[in-house]
Parts: C-alpha cells; structure tokens; sequence
C-alpha cells in the first residue's frame, strides 16, 4: 500500500514557518506583509475561496483587505483600483480572484497588477520569468505540488515526471517549474493533454505521475507503473447517495486502485488543496520582502 503524502500537515508546516517569521517581523517593528483580495461578482466558490484566504492572512498575522465589487463593474473601474493598490505602499500582494465577469477581460486585468505584487504568478512578466529559469512568484499550486515532493522525501531530479493537463494555472507552471535545472526540480518532463492518441504509454512510464484533468477518477491503478509516485490536483464533487450532503470529493485519479501500485500518493481532499493557500502565504511573505528590502 502506498505512503499517504499528508498534503495538510505540510501546508501546516508551511503556514507556521510563515507565522514565525511575521513574528520576527513585528518585533523588529517592520511592516507587516498586506494581501488585497479584489472580488468581482457574486460566484459562491469565489465567495468560499476569498473568505478561506483571508482567514489564512488572519492566522498567518498578515494585514489583509478585500474589496467586494459589484458584478457590473466596468474594467476601467476595476483596473483603476488596481493602480491604486499598485501605489499602496501597505499592500504586497494582490490577487484577483478568478473567473471575472464576462465583460472583462482576465488578460487585461492580470497584466495590470504590479509584477511584484502578483502573488498569483499569473503575470505574463512572472510566467516569463519561470520559463527561463529566473526567480519569480510561482503560481500557488504548482508551487504547492513541488513543495508536497520535496517535503515528502520524493526529489522529482532525474525522475520522469508525466503531468496530465497543460491549463495556465496548473499543467505548464508545474511542468515549467520541475524541468528547470536547480534543486528540487531537473526533471524529465512529459506533457499528456487531448492531444495524445493513447495516453496509456505515458501514463506507464511515469515514475510521478501528475494528474491535472479535471475529470472525476479518470486515471486507474492499473495504468500505472508499480512504484510511482501519484500526485492528484483534482478538485472533483460527485453524486454520493450514501453521505449527508448527497454528494463527495474525488480526484482525477481513481484512489483506491493507484495506492495499490504508487509508492506514495496525494488524498483528495487534503493532499494539494491545502497547499494552495500555505503557498499564497508563503508567496506574499516573499513579495514583502523583496518591497520592503529586508
Ligand atoms: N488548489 C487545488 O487543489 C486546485 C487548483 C487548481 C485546479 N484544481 C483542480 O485540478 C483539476 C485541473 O484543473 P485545471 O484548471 O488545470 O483544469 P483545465 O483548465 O480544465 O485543464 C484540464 C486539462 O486536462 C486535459 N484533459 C482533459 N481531458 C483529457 C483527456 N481525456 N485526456 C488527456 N487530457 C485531458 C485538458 O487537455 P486540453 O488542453 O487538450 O483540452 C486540459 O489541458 C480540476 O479538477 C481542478 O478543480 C485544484
């Protein structure tokens, strides 16, 4: 049976490296770091995500303010908020919570945060920087995936590493972050999206297996190579009968199948998800930081 690769007691241990430095921070009287959440609309799992965020800035000892736009706010409106933010010497990082209306356009609104306040690493200046190999902020999950190998005994260097799914927030960042030629990364890199005929070859050649498809239980036990080691992003609800809610959460990979040939792997829930927020933390401490030249 595979080793359960406890996503939540990591992303603890993230958040408490974070809170004792913000200690240190206060007893030297400097600015404490400052995250602004920009909220547009009224979509419930957004709602849900800003508020876990902004709970995770409170316990982290991080200042933190979240600006609730009505969902017929005009771009102009919203990107003229962000240069005020840009300018508040108060604020280190900024994140616009995703999707936003329709009458917006993301890429627009992305590139007009500060490079040095985005926490997201969604700028096209930082997903640049990542490609070739310079420092940068990492967009939080992928950042979070490696942070679970690492802190897991699994240095993905020399290893084969097949990441299902290329989306901008989760495929190519971890693809790009573990290919690099540094510690924690050197990987052999393989991309599978629709593209591939037959992903089974892939899929068995994987010593870690990176699942990021959106699709409940998708990728089995029996695809896999004995020995490999499984991480699953998906975040999936399915019809469950037999629970209160009448549904439940699964992956992308099919649990109970891949532990029996993985050496270790991810639960879904509490294997990437709560790194997400831990490295938000970890990713606007950085960005104090490097403002404020400590
Ligand atoms: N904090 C977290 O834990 C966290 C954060 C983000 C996302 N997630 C979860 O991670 C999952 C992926 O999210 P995402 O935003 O990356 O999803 P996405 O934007 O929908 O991308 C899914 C990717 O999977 C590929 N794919 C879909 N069906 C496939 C198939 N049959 N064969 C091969 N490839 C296939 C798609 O390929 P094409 O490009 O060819 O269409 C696409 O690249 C979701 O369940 C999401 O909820 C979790």
């Amino acid at each position: 049976m595979a080793l359960i690769i406890d996503g939540k007691k990591i992303a603890e241990s993230i958040r408490a490296e974070v809170r004792a430095e913000v200690e240190e921070i206060k007893k030297n009287r400097g600015r404490l770091p400052g995250l602004a959440f920009i909220l547009v609309g009224e979509h419930p799992a957004s709602q849900s995500y800003v508020k876990m965020k902004g709970k995770a800035c409170k316990e982290a000892g991080f200042n933190s303010l979240t600006d609730r736009l009505p969902a017929n706010t005009t771009e102009e409106a919203l990107l003229a908020r962000l240069r005020e933010l840009n300018e508040d010497p108060a604020i280190h990082g900024i994140l616009v919570q995703l999707p936003l209306p329709k009458h917006m356009n993301e890429s627009r609104v992305i590139a007009a945060i500060d490079p040095r306040k985005d926490v997201d690493g969604f700028h096209p200046v930082n997903v640049g920087k990542l490609m070739i190999g310079e420092e940068t902020f990492v967009p939080c999950t992928p950042a979070g995936i490696q942070e679970l190998l690492m802190r897991s005994g699994n240095d993905p260097a020399g290893k084969h590493v097949v990441v299902v799914g290329r989306s901008n927030i989760v495929g190519k960042p971890i693809a790009n972050i573990l290919l690099q030629k540094r510690a924690g990364a050197n990987a052999i890199v393989t991309i599978v999206h629709t593209g591939a005929a037959d992903m089974a070859p892939y899929l068995k050649s994987a010593d870690i297996l990176i699942a990021a498809v959106g699709k409940p239980e998708f990728i089995h036990g029996e695809q896999l190579k004995p020995g490999v080691v499984v991480i699953d992003v998906g975040i999936n609800r399915i019809p469950d009968p037999g629970s209160k809610t009448g549904s439940r959460i699964v992956g992308d990979v099919h649990f109970e199948s891949a532990a029996k040939v993985a050496k270790a792997i991810t639960p879904v829930p509490g294997g990437v998800g709560p790194m997400t927020i831990a490295m938000l933390m970890k990713n606007t401490l950085k960005a104090r930081n490097l403002i404020e030249k400590r």
